[in-house]
């Protein structure tokens, strides 16, 4: 008899952390003072600015379907954004507004990918993105990377890993889970390797905004020929909105309008009319006092889990995330994660979230919580590596 199950279930991994989630809850059901340190997503609400255009159109009470590819003034918005923030300038007909980063990488890869195609890309890495090429029956290659390269895929390891098969390359930069950013050059080289080859060039931009004393190059600053992904859920602080963006390289535009059409018909429209004040001067204002308080978190932390004994090799210079070596404390850090949730109520998320490689050496702490609550978890987990130790 047929499975009633599509086999590509089988080969796409639930979250690890959804279980601790799940935990977490049951404690804090039970009473229990639960500090969370998993969830990647910032704590601040949305900006009210934001809010109130929302409430507006709702008002109107007219939500009608936009257009497949978003309403023409967000698109053009979002073209005047890359002017002014990368100096590049951006053709509207190339954007499409998504539900979130995750419809817009869907419909690249729609777009783009055939059965059996390889796409390459670095481990660690967030995982439903390799997730997403599976759904199209393409393979994701996953290249072990460390601090040596920041966590980042180099043109050097791409060119070895090229076969005929190979169809393209992502890079998120800033990466989650690691936070860490590609060297300019070393983009560049990518992307100009990629196009060299025929390839796709697929660059997850949605921690842009959240970069502490850097310039986070948007591929665009190097070529039209990307695919770049972008959102307004985290630097915006929208994720519950569901509203993000693509933008194409040219020939692809008639391809992704008629994915577009039918995979979404189009992005919930008053997300898209709450986006429309996202740019506006004040709410900017306001965002960059919001990734000012995220850079304080980030040196807190960072000093704080460095003092504890963890190894950090590559200080992460954006996102909201920490991806720390915690060897010296454990060989599994699945079980680390659990026993620290169930004795001192903080959640963080285990390596194997976001790979294989040196996956059970490493935990993500997420600093979508205030510096009060983030010292109290650091002094929580002093107390549970002490405890540790002592049994030991
Ligand atoms: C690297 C990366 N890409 C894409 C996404 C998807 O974001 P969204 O669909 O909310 O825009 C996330 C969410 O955590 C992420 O970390």
């Amino acid at each position: 008899m047929l499975s009633r199950l599509a086999n590509r279930t089988s080969d796409i991994a639930p979250f690890f952390v959804m279980e601790l989630l799940g935990r977490a809850k049951q404690l804090e059901m039970q009473g229990r003072d639960i500090i969370h340190m998993e969830i990647g997503e910032p704590d601040f609400a949305t900006p009210q600015i934001v809010v109130d255009a929302g409430i507006r159109r709702l008002q109107t009470g007219d939500i009608k379907y936009t257009p497949a590819a978003g309403l023409p003034e967000l698109r053009q918005k979002i073209a005047d954004y890359y002017q002014t923030r990368y100096a590049v300038t951006v053709d509207k007909g190339r954007i499409f507004v998504t539900p979130g980063a995750s419809g817009a990488f869907l419909l690249a890869l729609a777009a783009s990918v055939n059965p059996g195609d390889e796409i390459v890309m670095a481990d660690p890495c967030y995982p439903c993105n390799s997730n997403f090429i599976k759904l199209f029956e393409g393979k994701a290659i996953t290249l072990p990377v460390d601090a040596t390269t920041n966590y980042q895929l180099t043109a050097e390891l791409i060119k070895r890993q090229w076969t005929p098969s190979t169809k393209g390359v992502l890079i998120a930069s800033p990466s989650n889970p690691t936070g860490t950013l590609i060297e300019p050059d070393e983009f560049k080289q990518c992307i100009e390797l990629v196009n060299e080859c025929g390839g796709c060039f697929y660059s997850d931009e949605i921690y842009h905004g959240l970069v502490y004393g850097k310039h986070a190059p948007t591929a665009l600053e190097y070529s039209d020929n990307a695919f770049v992904i972008n959102s307004f859920s985290k630097y915006f602080g929208m994720t519950g909105w569901r509203i993000g963006w693509l933008i194409v390289p040219y020939d692809f535009v008639e391809a992704a309008e008629k994915l577009a059409q039918n995979i979404f018909i189009a992005t919930p429209t008053l997300s898209q009319y709450a986006a429309l004040a996202a740019f506006d001067e004040q709410n900017l204002e306001e965002l960059e006092s919001r990734r000012a308080e995220f850079a304080v978190r980030r040196d807190f932390l960072y000093n704080a889990l460095l003092q504890l004994g963890f190894e950090i090799p590559a200080k992460p210079d954006g996102a909201f995330y920490i991806y720390a070596n915690c060897a010296k404390f454990t060989k599994d850090s699945y079980e680390f994660a659990l026993e620290f949730l169930e004795a001192e109520g903080v959640a963080i998320t285990p390596g194997i979230d976001f790979g294989s490689f040196k996956a059970n050496e490493h935990l993500r702490f997420a600093y979508t919580t205030s510096i009060g609550r983030i010292a109290e978890a650091m002094q929580r987990l002093e107390q549970f590596i002490n405890k540790n130790k002592n049994k030991g």
